[in-house]
């Protein structure tokens, strides 16, 4: 599936960019208003797929703010994360690149369905719910096979989304991918069962994992 997203979809977008540009916390500015607590339990699962030093492409990165704490966290565990970011929200982006003005040119506007990157990134972080469930199959094989550097890993959530990324996987066609080694790893922990890895391997195959 290509041509642009729905019309009604990309304005949802731009009014999500209003609502959390009016907010000043930069969790709410994220979209999440659980508060820091909950915010670190849902989040920090992700660094479950991260796991050596390397560049992470968080596509949807708003405000930046996943990102900054992120390359903390890892740095917590002694992972070195080096963040870039993309989001359709060009003020949004502007307030990343106040945020992480030393990673400035990496953060990029632009729409996650259809964005040609100027690389490839080892780790690449995307929410299910950026592109409508339908365009969900076509854009993970876009991200796999020209975002994801060889070897690299794509890492799905679904925080907060009526559709969790199991679901997403049946009913978007994830099953296309090679999920023979799907297995459930949950440790209890945040919401880390809303999160999926996929790995980009050699040939073009892609184990796919939920966290
Ligand atoms: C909930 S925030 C995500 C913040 C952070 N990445 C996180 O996971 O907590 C969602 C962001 O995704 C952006 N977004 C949604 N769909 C997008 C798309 N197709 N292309 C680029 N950005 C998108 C929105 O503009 C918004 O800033």
């Amino acid at each position: 599936m290509r041509g642009t997203l729905p019309e009604s979809f990309l304005q949802e977008l731009a009014e999500l960019e209003e609502s959390y540009l009016r907010e000043s916390d930069p969790i709410r500015q994220s979209g999440f208003g659980g508060g820091p607590a909950r915010w670190r339990a849902e989040r920090e699962p992700l660094l479950d797929a991260i796991d050596a030093d390397g560049d992470l492409l968080d596509t949807c990165c708003a405000n930046g703010y996943l990102l900054e704490c992120l390359v903390e966290w890892g740095r917590e565990r002694g992972i070195a994360i080096t963040p870039h970011g993309l989001d359709l929200g060009a003020r949004l982006v502007e307030l990343a690149r106040k945020r992480l003005p030393l990673h400035a040119a990496n953060l990029h506007v632009g729409n996650t369905w259809e964005w040609e990157p100027p690389r490839r990134y080892r780790y690449v972080y995307a929410l299910t719910d950026c592109v409508p469930v339908e365009y969900l199959p076509a854009l993970v094989t876009r991200l796999l096979g020209r975002i994801v550097e060889p070897g690299g890993r794509l890492i799905l959530g679904a925080y907060g989304s009526r559709l969790a990324p199991p679901l997403a996987a049946r009913r978007g066609g994830l099953s296309r991918l090679d999920t023979g080694a799907c297995r459930g790893t949950r440790d209890g922990r945040g919401s880390a069962d809303h999160v999926v890895r996929l790995d980009r391997r050699a040939g073009g195959r892609s184990i796919v994992r939920m966290m």
